[in-house]
């Protein structure tokens, strides 16, 4: 069967399209785009969650068309272990789809995303450099690699991504603005997905054991707990040493880094906390990596 195709996916309750390939995709999305439809784009690497759910919603209400990419990106993988560990299920996240408010789903093979290599390197200063840049080299190198490639497939109007992955959408804003003066389109940062006892959203969580799951509550009650301190106005050290003593008293849990950091310039912030600072956190939980983050 050929992969230059769409079809209806059946079984489903409605009728959603899947695309493999990029050309049958676009001329889709030119069809739509001529009859006056508005397109919405989420961004997927698939296994998705409530999380991901939450962002096709928000795109669904504000555009006539929801485009979902699912796509493991090698490139953005600095560990190799990792990218081979990531949780995938295609058929589960088809019918995840279809059973909400998706239209269309894009879920190319890395050779028709990158027939050849892709050697672009994006300079993009230290919102690219700090925290999760510092950790993850490459990370957000390949990040931009796949999403500007994927903006400049689907061209959407909104693209939504969700704020667990705060400094992604500040590098992602940043590459858009300096590489792709072009794209026109709007990008939105939708709030945290959490579960109901305030654990973050996330595809890694299936990697969790039981009792890891129960440790890995620290985290975000460590973050509720340090945006009170900050509401009370207790200072930055006093707040960070809090966190750093509270997560490591719990034996599962290894903290990465934590860091207070300017809301948009995600550089370490002198002045007063409120309303201009988010606190990002990375923390091993057993051999998971879990990110979150709180804005002040
Ligand atoms: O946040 C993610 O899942 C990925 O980094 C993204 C934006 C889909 C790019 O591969």
């Amino acid at each position: 069967m050929s992969l230059s195709f769409s079809y209806f996916a059946q079984n489903f309750n409605k009728k959603m399209e899947i695309f493999k390939e990029i050309e049958p995709l676009k001329k889709r999305l030119q069809e739509l785009r001529s009859k006056g439809q508005t397109i919405g784009f989420v961004a997927t690497m698939g296994a998705l969650h409530q999380g991901h759910i939450s962002l096709v919603e928000r795109a669904s209400q504000e555009n006539d068309i929801v485009v979902v990419s699912i796509f493991v990106n090698p490139t953005q993988f600095n560990n190799k272990e990792d990218l081979e560990k990531y949780p995938r299920d295609l058929d589960a996240d088809y019918s995840l789809l279809a059973n909400n408010e998706c239209d269309i789903v894009f879920s190319p093979s890395v050779e028709e995303i990158y027939p050849i290599p892709d050697t672009r390197q994006f300079e993009l200063g230290s919102v690219s450099e700090v925290m999760e840049g510092k950790y993850r080299p490459g990370h957000f190198n390949g990040v931009c690699q796949i999403v500007s490639k994927l903006f400049a497939i689907i061209n959407p109007n909104k693209a939504y991504f969700g704020q667990k992955d705060y400094q992604q959408i500040a590098v992602i804003r940043a590459m858009a603005r300096k590489y792709m003066p072009e794209f026109l389109g709007e990008i939105i940062s939708c709030p945290i997905k959490r579960e109901a006892d305030g654990l973050a959203l996330s595809s890694r969580n299936v990697h969790l054991s039981p009792e890891q799951r129960q440790s890995a509550l620290l985290i975000s009650k460590t973050l509720f707990k340090a945006k009170e301190m900050s509401d009370n106005g207790e200072n930055q050290k006093s707040i960070v040493s809090f966190i750093k003593k509270n997560i490591s008293s719990d034996a599962n849990l290894c903290l990465e880094y934590v860091e207070i950091v300017d809301k948009n310039t995600l550089l370490p912030i002198t002045t007063t906390l409120k309303n201009k600072a988010v606190i990002c956190i990375t923390v091993y939980d057993g051999k998971t990596r879990l990110i979150d983050n709180i804005l002040l």
